[in-house]
């Protein structure tokens, strides 16, 4: 049985108080709090076998290693991959993305080429492409959203053309929540144009549902380790192995090559030609900790639970006078996240307000200022839930939020 109040008992931080207030944690679509399970597994890698990867004989070394590697199979398997050498692990979800506009994007992409995006994108999924667009003079297009928040896919098929070579996409918003289609989403623009190739942010997603990367067909997910109870410092790329194999490394050093003479280098063999330097290991081994944790809980229940928060507290929030909500997350396409603003008073205030009384929220533009000036705002309020959040603390967000909506008016 899915239990809030259980899983809670794994996260050591809910011991702590806020200025005398127990926390209430809703900005988990920033970064996810962490289970003993990860900090363990951490822990245990400081204590007692922190030697480096791939390079050494000895026991510290030959223990990481496996671990590392086995953490890079915890992922594939929980996503479907083909292998686990298809699995980079990154620093974050913006490194693995950067390292798909340089290693595919720089070398795959010519002049008049087309790229297409959303404005829906968080600014990791705009700006490389923005880089690439400008450094090769090819066009960067980005499909518009509908009044409700979804998003135009005619437009996404319309602007398909023959020099159509990347689509990437987000798989959930960060600032409404809302989750494309994505299956049919591939499925429609590679009947369309064969060789496109897709691109899926996950960051958002991926923690909130389990997908298989087979049945969306995409070419490429990434994704962030640490919004998934993974450690800071944790994210991911996958690729299809034959696509991996052809592109360029991203970053050149030691570890991502096999042989090296003076005249050249030739690269090591996946993930290794994209890990270049020692890598984050804790952090590596910590997301394999996650992982594990992330299977053990059952999908369904989780999904119910979050629909339950998400439409509690829009149904809630809809009644204040004052407060101003833009996408309504209707229907199960909307993962945990709520932006709202209070007439007359900056988000800013209000996160402060509500941070008094031991609760975290998230205000600003959330990086995503194209989906911000689409919405018609600069700023917003968001809250984001997770596995940890219970119906109490939404009765107490209320009850504070109303509380500062009467001082601030
Ligand atoms: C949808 C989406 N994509 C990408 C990112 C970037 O993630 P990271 O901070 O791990 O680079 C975020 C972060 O909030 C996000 O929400």
């Amino acid at each position: 049985m899915f239990d809030p109040k259980v899983i809670r008992r794994d996260f050591p931080i809910f011991e702590r108080k806020i200025d005398g207030y127990p926390l209430v944690y809703f900005d988990s679509a920033a970064t996810s709090l962490k289970p003993i399970q990860v900090i363990k597994a951490v822990d245990d890698y400081m204590m007692r076998f922190s030697g480096n990867v791939h390079r050494a004989v000895h026991t510290l070394s030959y223990e990481a290693t496996e671990k590392y590697i086995e953490s890079h199979q915890k992922v594939s398997s929980y996503i479907s991959a083909g292998s686990w050498r298809e699995i980079i692990f990154t620093k974050n979800a913006t490194e693995a993305v950067n390292l798909l506009a340089y290693s595919l994007g720089l070398h795959l992409i010519s002049k008049g080429d087309r790229i297409i995006t959303t404005v829906m994108e968080h600014h990791s999924n705009i700006v490389p492409w923005q880089f690439v667009a400008r450094y090769k003079g090819s066009e960067l297009l980005f499909v518009d959203i509908n009044e409700d928040g979804t998003l135009k896919e005619d437009q996404l098929f319309e602007y398909i053309n023959s020099r159509t070579k990347i689509l990437t996409i987000t798989g959930a918003s960060n600032v409404t929540g809302y989750m494309p289609n994505i299956k049919k989403i591939v499925r429609d623009a590679k009947r369309i144009k064969p060789d496109i190739l897709v691109i899926v942010d996950c960051a958002q997603l991926l923690p909130h549902r389990r997908i298989n990367v087979q049945e969306i067909g995409c070419d490429f997910i990434f994704a962030s380790g640490h919004k998934m109870l993974g450690p800071p410092g944790t994210g991911f790329l996958w690729g299809k192995k034959e696509i991996l194999e052809t592109i360029q490394p991203f970053m050149y050093g030691g570890d991502m090559i096999s042989k090296v003479s003076l005249e050249g280098a030739d690269w090591n063999e996946l993930p290794f030609k994209f890990e270049a330097g020692t890598p984050n290991i804790a952090g590596g081994i910590g997301l394999g900790a996650a992982i594990d944790y992330l299977t053990f809980i059952d999908e369904e229940c989780l999904i119910e639970h979050e629909q339950k928060l998400l439409s509690i507290t829009f149904e809630e929030l809809k009644k204040i006078n004052k407060v101003r909500l833009y996408v309504e997350p209707s229907g199960d396409n909307f993962v945990g996240i709520i932006s709202f603003n209070v007439e007359g008073v900056h988000p800013h205030d209000i996160a402060d307000f509500l941070n008094r009384y031991g609760i975290a929220v998230r205000s600003g533009h959330h990086c995503a200022q194209p989906l911000m000036n689409r919405l018609k705002i600069e700023n917003s309020v968001r809250i984001s839930f997770y596995i940890y959040n219970t119906e109490d603390e939404i009765t107490h967000f209320l009850e504070v939020l109303k509380k500062a909506i009467s001082i601030f008016s």
